[in-house]
C-alpha cells in the first residue's frame, strides 16, 4: 500500500521526491459490523486507516492519494479525519467500443479514471451495428468480418451524407479481455460485458446473415441509428447467441451479463415465417411477447450458468424475464416499473447520465449527438425517484453514465466528455452531492490541476460565463454570471437601442412590433484568459410573453417551461436540450391573449427535425383566432420544414394553437412504433401594427 502511494507521487504526479515514511506509523485496521465498503482515515502524528473490505481499503488509498500536497520537493498529507462509505452499490461507467474502437491501453486508462472516482462497474458495450469487438472462437467471422467498418459518416447523422473512406477496425482477443478483467480487478472494478440482442446486430449479421430473418447480406453499418435488420428469434439464432454467451461467461468472472434488448424494431419479425411460428408454437400474443420470450431464453441460459441478466428497459415490454435487472435509460419510468415488479434497477436516464450529450451551450463545443447534460444537472441527480414507494427503494442498485461514441473519434474526446462529469456522478453515488458551489471549488483546486499536469483533455464548461434569461413585463431580462462572482463583465451588442443596461451584469431587451436580430456578448477576463458568451436574440412582438400550455412538455425536455417558446433563442442543430421544449404527445395545444386585438399577418413556429433521435416534424399547425373570445375562426398550415409560417392577415385578441403530429413513427425509421417527439423552440407573430404588443395577464 505504501508502495502504491509512492508510485502515485512519482509516476502520476510526475514529482521526484524522496519519500520517507516511518512505516510503523501507517496503520491498517480491519473493522467489523460497519456498512459495506466503509472506510475511515485519520491523519495526525500517524496515518490510521480503518477498512471493512478489500474494496474499502482500496478506496481509502484513493482518497489518501488525492490528499497528497507537494511543496518545495516535500510531500505532506494534511491532518484530517474522514469517514466514508458509498450510498449505492452499482457505481457504473459504460463505454461503447463499437462505434469507435479503443485500445487495451485506453480501456485501462478509462479504468484508472473509474478507480480515481471509486466507480465499481465497467459496462463494456462490446457489440453493436457498427462493429463486433470481442473474439469468439466458435464463430471467427464475427471478428474477421464484423470488426471492420468500411467507412464512417463525417458530421452529424441528422444532416450529413458524407463519409470518410477510412476503415474503422479493431477487436479484443480473448487474452486481451482476460488482461482487462484482471486489471479491473486490481482496481476493485467488475466488468459487465454487453452482447447486444436482438437489435443493434448489423455487425454480427454481416458475418452470419443466416441468423437474421431475411438472410440478406448487408455490410457492417456505416451510419448511426437503429436498423430493422436484427437477429431472428428462430431456434438456430438462439443457439448461436447462447454459444457466444457461453464463451463470454467463461471470460468474465463477474455477476452480470448485459444482453442489450434496446431499440429492436419488429418490422422483420412481423413478416418472418420463423418468427411468426415462434409466436404460434409458444402461445405468444405478439412481437412484444416474442422479444420477451427471446430474452427469457437468454435469462434461463444465464441462470443455469450462475450469471445474472441485465438489459435496457425495453426488456420490460411483453413481460420481464425472471430475475432480470433493468437498466433504465429512457428516463426513470422503466426503472420505476421494474422496481414496482420487484426487479433490481440501475438508473441511467438520458437527462442526467448520458455523457454523449453536450455539456455546454457554446457553439464552440465539439460535435456531439445532441441533448444537454451539464455538470450541475449530473450533480443534482437522485437515482431514487420520488414516485417510488418506500419498500421498493432498496431495489435501486445505483446509477451509471453511458458513453456512446458515435461522435467520439478518439480517447481524448472520450476524456473530454467524461471529465469532470464523472466526478459529479461519483459524488451522487457516494451521497456527497450536497453543495454544488463547494464541489466547483474542489474541482478547480484539486482535479483540474491534476488534469493539467497529466495533460488530460477535460471540459471547463461549468466555469464559463453563464447567461440566464427570464421574462419581464416588456420583454426579457438577461443576467450574466460567473462562478467566481466576477462583477465586471464587458457587455456589448450590435443593436444598442435594444439593449437596455440594468446594472453591471444585467440588461433587458424589449418586445418590438417589427422583428429584428440582436447580438449580445459578455466577456469576462482579459485577452489571455477571456471567456465570451454570445447570444443571438430574435426580438419580436411577443418576446418574453408566455403561452398558456394546455399540453405540458415532457419533464425530460422542459427547457424553461412555456417561456422557452418566447425567449428569443432559436435552437441550434444538433439540438441542445435547453433551447427546446420537447413533447411526447401527438397533439399539442396552447393559447395566448393580447390586451386588445391586433393585426396578425403571420404566425411563425419553429420545429426540429432530427429523426435519428425520434424527433419528427408534426403534420399540421392549426390556428384558432377570435376577436372577442366567443366566436372563433380557424386557419391551417401543413408543416413542411423546420420553420412554419402560417399566413393569417386577420385581427385577433385570442389565439389558440394546435399542433398535430403522427401517433407513431412509421416502419423503417428509428424508433418505429413509438410516439415521435415534437420539439419547438420559438413562436412569434409578424404584424403591421406599429405600437408595442401588450399581453393579457392570466393568473
Ligand atoms: C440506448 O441508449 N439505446 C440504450
Ligand atoms: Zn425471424
Amino acid at each position: 500500500m505504501l508502495d502504491d502511494l509512492k508510485w502515485y507521487v512519482s509516476h502520476d504526479l510526475g514529482v521526484n521526491v524522496v519519500f520517507t515514511y516511518d512505516g510503523g506509523d501507517l496503520i491498517f485496521e480491519r473493522m467489523m459490523n460497519v456498512p459495506t465498503d466503509h472506510y475511515s482515515i485519520r491523519v495526525k502524528d500517524k496515518i490510521t486507516i480503518n477498512y471493512s473490505s478489500e474494496a474499502s481499503l482500496f478506496y481509502a488509498m484513493q482518497s489518501l492519494k488525492q490528499m497528497v500536497v507537494i511543496e518545495d520537493g516535500m510531500i505532506s498529507i494534511p491532518y484530517c479525519s474522514i469517514s466514508d462509505e458509498p450510498k449505492f452499490q452499482w457505481r457504473g461507467m459504460h463505454l461503447d467500443v463499437s462505434r469507435h474502437f479503443f485500445t487495451v491501453d485506453e480501456v485501462k486508462q478509462y479504468l484508472d479514471w473509474m478507480a480515481r472516482y471509486k466507480f465499481n462497474r465497467f459496462h463494456w458495450h462490446l457489440t453493436d451495428d457498427q462493429g463486433w469487438r470481442i473474439e469468439i472462437k466458435k464463430y471467427p467471422k464475427l471478428t474477421e468480418i464484423g470488426s471492420v467498418r468500411a467507412k464512417t459518416l463525417i458530421g452529424h447523422a441528422g444532416s450529413s451524407k458524407e463519409f470518410d473512406d477510412k476503415p474503422e477496425r479493431g477487436f479484443y482477443t480473448q487474452a486481451e479481455i482476460k488482461e482487462i478483467v484482471r486489471y479491473a480487478k486490481t482496481k476493485c472494478i467488475e466488468v459487465v460485458p454487453e452482447i447486444e440482442m436482438p437489435g443493434h446486430a448489423r455487425a454480427a449479421l454481416a458475418a452470419y446473415p443466416e441468423y437474421s430473418c431475411t438472410g440478406e447480406e448487408l455490410p457492417v453499418a456505416e451510419t448511426w441509428g437503429v436498423f430493422d435488420h436484427i437477429f431472428c428469434s428462430k431456434k438456430e439464432t438462439i443457439d448461436f447467441l447462447q454459444d457466444i454467451l457461453g464463451e463470454v461467461i467463461a471470460l468474465f468472472p463477474g455477476e452480470y451479463i448485459h444482453i442489450g434488448g434496446d431499440e429492436a424494431p419488429k418490422t422483420n419479425w412481423k413478416t418472418c415465417s420463423a418468427c411468426q411460428n415462434q409466436i404460434k408454437v409458444n402461445g405468444l400474443k405478439d412481437e412484444a411477447e416474442l422479444q420477451s420470450y427471446f430474452i427469457q431464453q437468454m435469462g434461463a441460459f444465464l441462470t443455469k450458468n450462475e450469471k445474472k441478466l441485465i438489459g435496457w428497459d425495453e426488456i420490460l415490454e411483453g413481460g420481464l424475464a425472471a430475475n432480470a435487472t433493468v437498466m433504465s435509460w429512457r428516463g426513470t419510468k422503466g426503472g420505476i416499473e421494474a422496481a414496482e415488479q420487484d426487479h433490481p434497477v440501475v438508473m441511467t436516464p438520458g437527462s442526467h447520465c448520458y455523457f454523449d450529450h453536450y455539456q455546454s451551450d457554446r457553439s464552440t463545443e465539439p460535435l456531439a449527438i445532441g441533448g444537454y447534460t451539464p455538470l450541475e444537472k449530473v450533480y443534482s441527480f437522485n437515482p431514487i425517484p420520488n414516485e417510488l414507494s418506500g419498500n421498493k427503494r432498496g431495489l435501486i442498485l445505483g446509477a451509471q453514465a453511458n458513453v456512446w461514441t458515435e461522435y467520439m473519434e478518439d480517447f481524448d474526446q472520450v476524456q473530454y466528455m467524461i471529465l469532470p462529469r464523472m466526478v459529479a456522478l461519483s459524488e451522487v453515488l457516494w451521497g456527497t452531492n450536497k453543495d454544488y458551489k463547494d464541489f466547483l471549488i474542489r474541482l478547480k483546486n484539486f482535479e483540474f490541476p491534476y488534469y493539467d499536469k497529466t495533460e488530460t483533455p477535460y471540459s471547463r464548461a461549468a466555469f464559463y460565463v453563464q447567461s440566464d434569461i427570464s421574462t419581464s413585463e416588456e420583454g426579457i431580462i438577461i443576467k450574466f454570471t460567473k462562478d467566481d462572482g466576477s462583477q465586471n463583465l464587458q457587455i456589448s451588442g450590435n443593436n444598442k437601442k435594444s439593449i437596455i443596461p440594468l446594472g453591471k451584469n444585467k440588461l433587458k431587451v424589449n418586445r418590438t412590433p417589427a422583428k429584428s436580430k440582436v447580438k449580445i456578448q459578455a466577456t469576462s477576463g482579459t485577452s489571455s484568459n477571456a471567456d465570451t458568451v454570445t447570444l443571438f436574440i430574435l426580438q419580436h412582438s411577443t418576446l418574453g410573453a408566455e403561452w398558456d400550455l394546455t399540453t405540458q412538455p415532457s419533464s425530460y425536455y422542459s427547457g424553461d417551461g412555456a417561456f422557452t417558446l418566447t425567449d428569443g433563442i432559436i435552437g441550434r442543430r444538433p439540438w441542445n436540450g435547453k433551447e427546446w421544449l420537447g413533447f411526447d404527445t401527438s397533439t399539442i395545444k396552447m393559447n395566448f391573449a393580447f390586451k386588445k386585438k391586433r393585426n396578425i399577418s403571420t404566425v411563425n413556429v419553429g420545429f426540429l427535425q432530427a429523426e435519428t433521435s425520434w424527433v419528427h416534424l408534426p403534420n399540421q399547425v392549426i390556428v384558432r383566432y377570435s376577436k372577442n373570445g366567443k366566436r372563433w375562426k380557424e386557419a391551417t398550415s401543413s408543416v413542411d420544414s423546420e420553420s412554419t409560417k402560417l399566413k393569417l392577415n386577420k385581427k385577433a385578441q385570442f389565439i389558440e394553437l394546435e399542433i398535430v403530429g403522427d401517433f407513431t413513427i412509421p416502419e423503417g425509421k428509428n424508433g418505429a412504433g413509438h410516439t415521435p417527439w415534437i420539439f419547438m423552440d420559438e413562436i412569434w407573430f409578424d404584424s403591421t401594427d406599429k405600437s408595442r404588443f401588450r399581453i393579457f395577464k392570466r393568473n
